[in-house]
């Protein structure tokens, strides 16, 4: 890998400001300065910068409290997107959102540049859980037929999920599956409509109390770990 790609991706830095780190001296590779932005790092090269020891992470994971109103794209004409969110240095490592949540929908979302990590996590063969908190409309009933299977567009049966009833108006619903408008599909089946839609838990990984709505902080190594199926890695703490 290239010097100056490097030291962006291991201090936040933009590529040109990295580039120009590089040609003022600031950085070492195995003890050695280089001023050269296209050297090439070695696999397992020791690199400082302004003589303190930086490394290249390639994958990032952020879990984001998503806010009412903001779209779950990258771009997006007509609305904010949850991208906006997002520090530039984030943005500028590639994050993107693991799958989609409505605008009016609220709560966990995961934001990574892992593509393989993020299209395991979506497919439907991989069966991921995520949990929603909802409010209703109408009094909360035909649970039953909710958690067996209700016919939504197109005609098709949903899979078996866990509906838990919460209050009058309110439940908690747990799917392994992710069609277009889902939940909002389910309650329309039944009669009822949702109101607020919150998600609460992702591959068990459960939304953080402590974010508020439209923080965001990167997964624990643990979390990642439910999230990519990965082994722990040793470089995070
Ligand atoms: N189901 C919905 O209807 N909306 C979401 O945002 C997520 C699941």
């Amino acid at each position: 890998m290239r010097l100056d790609k490097y030291i962006s991706g291991a201090a936040d830095l933009s590529r040109k400001e990295a580039g120009t780190a590089v040609r003022r001296g600031r950085v070492a590779v195995g003890g050695v300065k280089i001023s050269d932005p296209a050297a090439q790092v070695p696999d397992g090269a020791s690199v400082t910068l302004d003589g303190t020891e930086v490394s290249y992470r390639e994958f990032c994971y952020v879990m984001l409290n998503k806010p009412e109103g903001y779209v779950s794209s990258t771009d997006d004409p007509g609305a904010p997107t949850v991208m906006e969110l997002l520090p530039p240095e984030l943005v500028r490592m590639g994050l993107f959102p693991c799958g989609r949540l409505d605008r009016y929908t609220t709560g966990l979302m995961i934001l990574t540049n892992d593509g393989g990590a993020s299209h395991r996590a979506l497919s439907p063969k991989s069966h991921v859980e995520k949990a929603y908190a909802f409010t209703c409309r109408d009094p909360l009933e035909r649970v039953d037929e909710l958690e067996s299977g209700v016919h939504i567009a197109g005609g098709y049966l949903t899979k078996p999920c866990k509906v838990e009833k919460t209050g009058d108006r309110e439940g908690r619903i747990t799917l392994r599956e992710g069609k277009y408008h889902q939940i909002k599909q389910m309650l329309e089946a039944v009669g009822n409509k949702i109101v607020t839609l919150e998600r609460i838990s992702f591959a068990g990984i459960p939304l953080d109390p402590a974010l508020a709505r439209g923080e965001w902080r990167e997964l624990t190594a643990e979390e990642e770990i439910l999230f990519t199926g990965a082994k722990k890695k040793e470089d995070k703490k």
